[in-house]
């Protein structure tokens, strides 16, 4: 059995005082309860420090949503795992679509950012997934299998506790349009099959894959209940404390 994710990317949301709030709310809500899985919130960097003093670990889990590929040294601008990890980070987001997207990232950063990652002992959340063109072309598989094969067989020393993967699909992500439970799982299945081939059928069937692209409160169950729908990394509705909370239930309740 996997353990479920519930992941909060907040994107650029969340100034050090909303954060706390928000955190703390979070927190607050779970409080007492032992969860069946893991929940986890991203903060833009200038935040986590204050999130860091509300919410660090059981049962919420901090993370960011980007690092430097390099350690130290004369990088301006960036920040490294290892600071992270100082600040109070269990997990990275690395390889997001905003980030390919807009930052023009590759295969080769995303590799040496996961190396990095691993090597200040944090969890990589590796995230991949189609765009609407490339969905409208039926291409969205082959997408998918080239974005995990261009990455995962390359990255030193990853386990499936230290790397998660997250299938978000760009035509899903903040427009409101989700993908159905049945193209959600049918992109799992082909993601886990993936893996397989690149990694062995052990990695894959203890791999955590999440799904993300509008996940609400009312279609988490839905989604979370889909075989190889280990959870949901979200965004818009990781911003409301009752959001994030529904979402968790669900997971709860179906996981
Ligand atoms: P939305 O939940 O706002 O669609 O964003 C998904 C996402 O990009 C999470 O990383």
């Amino acid at each position: 059995m996997r353990r479920y994710m519930v992941a909060g990317n907040w994107k650029l949301n969340m100034g050090p005082s909303a954060g706390v709030e928000l955190a703390a709310g979070i927190q607050n809500g779970l409080a007492g309860c032992t969860l069946k899985g893991d929940a986890l919130v991203c903060p833009p960097y200038v935040t986590i420090p204050a999130v860091a003093a509300v919410a660090q670990g059981q049962p919420v889990y901090l993370g960011a949503q980007n690092c430097s590929d390099q350690d130290q040294g004369a990088y301006t601008g960036q920040v490294s795992a290892g600071l992270l990890k100082e600040a109070g980070c269990s997990h990275v987001l690395v390889a997001h679509s905003e980030r390919r997207q807009y930052q023009k990232e590759t295969d080769d950063l995303f590799v040496a950012k996961i190396d990095r990652v691993h090597a200040a002992g944090l969890v990589a959340v590796f995230c991949f997934g189609e765009l609407l063109e490339e969905r409208q072309a039926g291409n969205a598989e082959d997408v998918v299998k080239a974005q995990l094969a261009g990455v995962l067989p390359r990255v030193a020393s990853a386990t499936p506790e230290n790397l998660i993967l997250a299938y978000e699909p760009v035509w899903a992500i903040g427009t409101g349009e989700t993908a159905t439970p049945e193209i959600a799982q049918h992109m799992h299945k082909v993601s886990r099959d993936a893996v397989t081939g690149l990694l062995g059928p052990d990695f894959a069937d203890a791999a955590r894959i999440l799904y993300g692209g509008s996940c609400k409160p009312s279609n988490a169950a839905e989604l979370f209940s889909q075989p190889d729908v280990d959870g949901g990394l979200i965004g818009g509705a990781s911003l409301k404390i009752e959001d994030f909370l529904g979402i968790i239930e669900a997971a709860e309740k179906v996981m």
